[in-house]
This record gives C-alpha cells, sequence and structure tokens, in this order.
C-alpha cells in the first residue's frame, strides 16, 4: 500500500514512522522535515494547496493520503483529494470546522447533548464584558478561530482576559470570541478514529501545554505527552464514546456533513464529570508521539479502514503494556517569537542511549547539519516498564541534545509517575 503523509510536524513523523513498520506499506511525506527524510522520501509541498496535494498523490499513484495538521484540513485539501478519486484520512474542511471555529464546535455540542462548559459567543466589547462578569475569574478566553493553540487566555486577571477577547473581535468583520466557564480537574486527550459512523478510541494521553514546569508560562501546542493514564477511571474511554464522540459524529451525519479522520476530545475531568475543553480534526501534536509508539495494531488498516468506511470490519486495536513519555525541545524564545537557525547536536547519542527522536521544526543544511527551523523542534520519546523506567529513559536522551538556545520542561509524567494525579 502507497501512502502519502501531508505535513512536517513530529506528529508527522510518527505517523511515518508507524506506517513504515507495517508490512507491505511504502511512505511518502509532503513536505516533511530533516528527521522524517531521513526514513522516507519527502517532496515539497504547500500544505493548504489543493492543487498540489492532487498533483503529487496522482503522480505518487498512492492508495490512501493521510493529513496531520488542521491547516490543509480547514483549508478543503481532503474534499479536492477525494474528488480526485482517493481515499483521504481526515474530515472535509465543512467537518473540520469542529476545530476551525470554537462557536461552531460549541454549537454541534449542545446539539448533540455533549457534556462541555457552560459558554457565550460573543462579538462586541459589551458581550465580551457581561460574560466576563457572570462567569468570574479565573476567566477562559477563546479565539473563534485558528490560531496553532495559542488563541486562548486562561487568567485570573480581568484587564488581560478584556484585551484578550477584544484584541479576538476587533478588526474583523466576522470575529468572534468564545468565553467560557472554567473547569477544574486533570486533562486527557483522547483520539476517535472514525469513518462517519464508526468509531474507535485509541489509548487515552496527557498533554502539557504550558511552557514551564508546574504549568507555568503561556499556552503553547503541548510541550510533552504521556500515555497510558493509570489513574483515569476505568470506564473514561467507554463513557467518552457514548456521551461525546458517538453523538458528535452522529450529529455531523445528520447535519449533511459527516465527520471522517480523527477526532480529538480535549476532555476535564471535573467534579461533575467528564467535560469537553476542545475538539480537535486531526491527531493531536505531541500526544500522537506517545500513543503510536504503544499501538501494537497495524495503524495502515486503521486509517484505511476509516477512510473507507470499514472500520466496523476492523479487529479490537492491540496495545503495549508499556508507557511512553515524550519531551518537546523548544526553540529558544517560543512559543512567543522562536528564533531559527541553531545547529543541533546529540541526535545520534540520543537514539544510542534508548530514545527515539521524532524531528518537528528542524532541516537539513546543504552540508548536512540539522538546524533550528520552527519553534516546537524535537520530540525525544522513551518507552519504560511504567512511567518512572520511561522518564529516565526520555530524559537520558533529552540530556544528549543541545542547540543555543533550546528549552524543555522536566517535569512531563512526573505527577503521575508519583501517583499524585486526583480526579475530583
Ligand atoms: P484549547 O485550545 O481549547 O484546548 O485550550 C488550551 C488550554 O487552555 C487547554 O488545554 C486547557 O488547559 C485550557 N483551557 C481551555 N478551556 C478551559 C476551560 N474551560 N477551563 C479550564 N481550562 C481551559
Ligand atoms: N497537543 C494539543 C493539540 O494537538 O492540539
Amino acid at each position: 500500500m502507497k501512502i502519502l503523509v501531508i505535513g512536517s510536524g513530529a506528529r508527522e513523523h510518527a505517523l511515518v514512522h508507524s506506517l513504515a513498520k507495517d508490512e507491505g506499506t511504502e511512505i511518502f511525506c509532503a513536505p516533511g522535515n530533516a528527521g522524517i527524510a531521513r526514513e522516507v522520501t519527502t517532496f515539497p509541498l504547500v500544505a493548504t494547496d489543493s492543487g498540489q496535494a492532487v498533483s503529487l498523490a496522482t503522480q505518487l499513484a498512492v492508495d490512501l493520503v493521510v493529513i496531520g495538521p488542521e491547516a490543509p484540513l480547514v483549508a478543503g485539501v481532503a474534499d479536492a483529494l477525494r474528488e480526485a478519486g482517493f481515499a483521504v484520512f481526515g474530515p472535509s474542511g465543512e467537518a473540520a470546522q469542529l476545530e476551525g471555529s470554537k462557536a461552531f464546535a460549541k454549537d454541534v455540542m449542545i446539539a448533540a447533548g455533549v457534556p462541555t462548559a457552560l459558554s457565550y459567543t460573543c462579538q462586541t466589547e459589551t458581550q465580551v464584558r457581561d460574560a466576563l462578569t457572570e462567569f468570574g475569574a479565573p476567566y477562559v478566553v477563546k479565539d473563534d478561530g485558528l490560531a496553532a493553540g495559542k488563541g486562548v487566555v486562561v487568567t485570573g486577571d480581568f484587564e488581560e482576559a478584556l484585551a484578550h477577547g477584544l484584541a479576538c473581535i476587533s478588526g474583523r468583520t466576522d470575529g468572534a470570541v468564545v468565553i467560557e466557564e472554567y473547569l477544574a480537574g486533570p486533562e486527557v486527550s483522547l483520539f476517535g478514529v472514525t469513518d462517519g459512523k464508526t468509531v474507535r478510541a485509541l489509548s487515552p494521553a496527557q498533554d502539557f501545554k504550558r511552557a514551564l514546569d508546574n504549568d507555568g508560562g503561556p499556552n503553547t501546542g503541548g510541550m510533552g505527552a504521556y500515555s497510558p493514564l493509570d489513574w483515569a477511571p476505568e470506564n473514561l474511554v467507554a463513557e467518552t464514546i457514548e456521551r461525546v464522540l458517538q453523538p458528535t459524529i452522529d450529529e455531523m451525519t445528520k447535519r449533511g456533513t459527516p465527520f471522517s479522520g480523527l477526532l480529538y476530545a480535549g476532555l476535564a475531568l471535573t467534579s461533575n464529570g467528564i467535560k469537553v475543553i476542545e475538539f480537535n480534526a486531526r491527531f493531536g501534536d505531541p500526544e500522537t508521539q506517545v500513543v503510536l509508539s504503544r499501538l501494537k495494531s497495524p495503524l495502515s488498516q486503521l486509517l484505511l479502514a476509516a477512510a473507507n468506511g470499514t472500520l466496523a470490519e476492523l479487529p479490537e486495536l492491540q496495545w503495549s503494556d508499556e508507557a511512553a513519555i515524550t519531551v518537546v525541545l523548544a526553540a529558544q524564545g517560543y512559543p512567543q517569537d522562536p528564533v531559527a537557525g541553531a545547529a543541533i547536536s546529540g541526535l545520534e547519542e540520543a537514539h544510542e542511549s534508548g530514545s527515539f527522536v521524532y524531528h518537528a521544526g528542524t532541516k537539513a543544511t546543504d552540508s548536512g547539519d540539522i538546524v533550528v527551523s520552527g519553534g516546537r523542534v524535537l520530540c525525544v520519546t522513551g518507552t519504560g516498564t511504567n512511567l518512572a523506567d520511561a522518564r529516565e529513559k526520555v530524559y537520558a536522551g533529552v540530556n544528549q541534545i543541545k542547540f543555543a538556545g533550546s528549552h524543555h520542561r522536566t517535569d512531563i509524567a512526573l505527577q503521575a509517575s508519583r501517583g499524585e494525579i486526583e480526579v475530583p
């Protein structure tokens, strides 16, 4: 089976790495990055350009296209590929609005009876002020549109909340901001693979959104992740399928915009039960790096079945009992103003120490050096018999890698490894 993966992050590196392990697969990636190019053939591509994607898929005569990031999905790249006759893993542009518009996602959740935070969608200063006053601190203020994980401000400071709310609506005719109640409780990322009818949940993971240790600093795209979640309630997956994933998928079908691909539920486990914090329309990054490390069933069969509408016939997914942890090494200045260009050393040594290094923002220079080219640079990933063991392995790898301005969190999976996470 020939498969083209679209995207250039560590998530796509993990997808490529897993797909390439399956028997009988030949994998291509566009545009990829320096790490992906070491494993498979890569091609230049503007990921949001439907015409280019169709040309490349045609030239390579692929059997399946897997779209990694949200931007091409929202831009309708999956639609163009399907119209050209390709099997595609990833939702249509209309269905990807579940991620592309937080107000749309709220509307679907309310219609489907999915538990989520109470919210208002605001378009004027008065509405923003009233909503903030009604919910009180801590304030949760979300840009309606795509913002690469940086459109959300959670703060106890009214003025900061107001300023972000106004920035989201000012100067844009269709600008909207979602203001919602604060949800207290541990967060879980749960991925549902769906063909628009059936859904298969993957093993849950936890992401670390804040830039600094102990959840300090600004929100980022994600600074690390681990799986499995030994502390999560036993019925979490079954309950999420029943109350969140299946009703959402059914509601999208009812609206005439069926969702097929990956429905990512970002959940808070609150004292009032599970609540959806956000939906994404694609695999999470960096959670994919740990979830796929533990998947024993062939990923290519799973994604093809979702693309072909045959998920109900697929055998149950098999998982490794091992724990997996990934730690993001970020560029100087990330997330505000990442600085590109620093030369990276120690990649071989990290591999030798027993961890696997997925590349995100890297590129190879003409002389063969690997340099920083994005905010999140590398995802060092380790597995072990338990989280404490996996932490030793992954940080042994992290400590081998050097580049100017590199920073990472040192507490990924620390609380969980000590049994300190409590579900209210
Ligand atoms: P989102 O992009 O919607 O996932 O938001 C980014 C991060 O902000 C989440 O992972 C949470 O840590 C935090 N967050 C978002 N919504 C809420 C909420 N209603 N209550 C508490 N924290 C939230
Ligand atoms: N790690 C969060 C996300 O992929 O949106």
